[in-house]
């Protein structure tokens, strides 16, 4: 199966698809690749590096579109300045592609790769779900555009970000106020605490408060009590009474701060202005706003999409293509994206599309021409836009088998009923009933103490089932911790029970409950140890 490389055709754009060392990885999982020559050159990497990594090199463009099994690329299809056509036209009948797409704005783009009868999967659709993590083309982004948001900072700040104490003066240290501790937000809260500036920081989801803190910068928290938590790790619309109290807070601390970095997004909404033309004009001269949300508005109002501007002696910097401004990291982890997707779905030998896995039916977006976008969601996605009078969003989802819930909580409603006569909610009641009768079964013939202990199991079970089932992405970590702590209990408890002869059911229950929790605490250390090495420096 061959991959198919083109160079980006966008004005301004440094990003490939893919550096030479995702190459290499594409070349081990069985595809073959073609990059089109000069492809990499704005991102660091030459056509030779591509050549070594196992790669070979295309000059024609059309060529190189047409061969392709699959296409990689950065940005969505464009009209190619050099060819005078449209980059979709260039896709092969019924071929298939695979970039950032934004369905929910680029309907006619949608309509025209429809026509083509292509496949098409769109990496800013991909759910932001644990599992999904490591194919997170978003998230590889904003964690980069936090960073380079510092920065271009920098850049524009005439002073150190750290205090200094020197023979020739006193230097205070700059403090930096970051709005929306997302995944952008915490990336920037990390480089400027990293620069030695005093960092604050302020989300409306409460959830944030201990990543936060935990990297060093205070968490800024307003009297008003409201969860902006809209599930699946983004944020919901606040109250204008909140919106309200939270620019109030951000006029006293603009007076106050030298750097301003504003990430506050909402899914398929304009970004709030949270910073209005008199808290520019109240900040001292030579401060600082760096506007990620630009692309949406901007939450500064004196934001210029795409540009960097000085109203009120403050730099006002609105560049929306942050990750092209670091192209060799941009591509190579939007490669590694891309790999772990390609990866996912069968390698080179195996390439399939499961549209029963959660993640690809949530990236896809045409299947051989037929419309799946937007999946069927259970919790708040970046890509649909309902209220959009796109064609493609109003258009019936052809693919009824893949709206089958991914999870129990979903199994357990609609989906379920349509399929029986049984009303919803019936099946849990005969299950609570038939466990009743099994409970007064038992009870009839074990001793009493035996019934007590059973009880205590069995409501462990099930209050412990709903409390870990119901924990947010978050607070896994924490969550690791306890169950540690459970089942250190629980070892204890199997010591005590393991003396006496083999042949003793309490002492092989003891034994194995030794065992089970014995895997569960090695397992949350190697675990943790990971993820610590992911976050450590060298
Ligand atoms: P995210 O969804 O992870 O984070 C956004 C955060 O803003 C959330 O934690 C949310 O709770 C918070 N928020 C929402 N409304 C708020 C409010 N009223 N006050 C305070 N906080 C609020 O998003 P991510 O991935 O971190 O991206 C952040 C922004 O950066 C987005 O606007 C995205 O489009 C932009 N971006 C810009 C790039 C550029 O080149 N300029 C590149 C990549 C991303």
């Amino acid at each position: 199966m061959l991959l198919a490389i083109p160079k980006e055709c966008r004005a301004g754009e440094r990003r490939v698809a893919a550096s030479p060392e995702n190459v290499a990885r594409l070349v081990n999982m069985g595809f073959a690749v073609t990059v089109e020559s000069g492809a990499g050159f704005a991102a660091s990497f030459s056509d030779d590096a591509y050549r070594a990594a196992g790669a070979g090199i295309e000059a024609d463009t059309r060529a190189l579109w047409t061969a392709g099994d699959i296409v990689l690329k950065v940005q969505p299809p464009d009209t190619h300045p050099a060819l005078g056509m449209h980059e979709a036209d260039l896709l092969r009948q019924g071929g298939t592609m695979i970039s950032l797409l934004y369905p929910g704005r680029n309907t006619d783009l949608v309509q025209r790769l429809q026509a083509r009868k292509a496949t098409v999967f769109a990496m800013d659709a991909v759910p932001r779900i644990t599992r999904a993590q490591k194919l997170d083309a978003l998230s590889s982004m904003a964690n980069i555009a936090g960073y380079r948001a510092i920065v271009e900072a920098a850049t524009c700040y005439g002073r150190f970000f750290t205090g200094q104490m020197t023979a020739a003066g006193k230097v205070p240290p700059a403090k930096v106020l970051v709005i929306g501790a997302g995944v952008a937000g915490l990336a920037a809260i990390g480089t400027a605490r990293g620069l030695g500036a005093i960092v604050r920081a302020f989300d409306t989801r409460p959830a944030v408060k201990e990543q936060v803190q935990s990297m060093g910068a205070e968490f800024i928290e307003l009297d008003v009590q409201e969860d902006g938590d809209g599930g699946g790790g983004y944020a919901k619309e606040m109250s204008p009474a909140f919106i309200a109290a939270e620019i109030a807070m951000f006029a006293a601390q603009a007076r106050d701060v030298d750097i301003i970095i504003t990430t506050a997004l909402i899914p398929n909404k304009p970004a709030p202005v949270l910073i209005t033309d008199e808290m520019v004009a109240s900040m001292r001269p030579g401060s600082v706003i760096v506007d990620l949300a630009a692309e949406t508005g901007g939450n500064c109002a004196l934001t210029v999409p795409g540009q960097a501007v000085v109203r009120h002696g403050v730099h006002i910097v609105g560049y929306t293509d942050l990750p092209s401004r670091m192209a060799p990291t941009a591509s190579t982890l939007y490669g590694n994206n891309l790999a772990h997707l390609l990866s996912d779905m069968g390698g080179g030998t195996g390439f399939h599309i499961n549209l029963e896995d959660e993640v690809v039916r949530g990236a896809i977006v045409l299947h051989e021409g037929t419309l799946l976008w937007p999946a069927p969601t259970r919790e708040p996605s970046p890509a649909p836009a309902a209220k959009a009078p796109a064609a493609p969003a109003q258009a019936p989802a052809p693919a009824a088998p893949a709206t089958k819930p991914a999870t129990p909580k979903a199994k357990s409603g609609h989906g379920h009923g349509a399929a029986s006569d049984v009303p919803p909610g019936s099946g849990s009641l005969i299950a609570v009933g038939v466990g009743a009768l099994a409970f007064a079964g038992i009870g009839l013939v074990a001793p009493p103490s035996f019934l007590a202990h059973l009880t205590v199991f069995a409501l462990a079970c099930v209050v412990g089932w709903q409390v870990v089932w119901n924990v947010t992405p978050a607070l896994h970590t924490p969550l690791m911790s306890v169950t540690n702590a459970i089942s250190g209990i629980i070892v204890i408890g199997g010591l005590l029970q393991v003396s006496g002869p083999i042949s003793d059911p309490a002492v092989v229950l003891g034994g194995l409950a030794i065992l089970l929790a014995t895997i569960n605490i090695a397992g949350g250390f190697l675990v943790t140890q990971r993820m610590l090495k992911m976050f450590s420096r060298d």
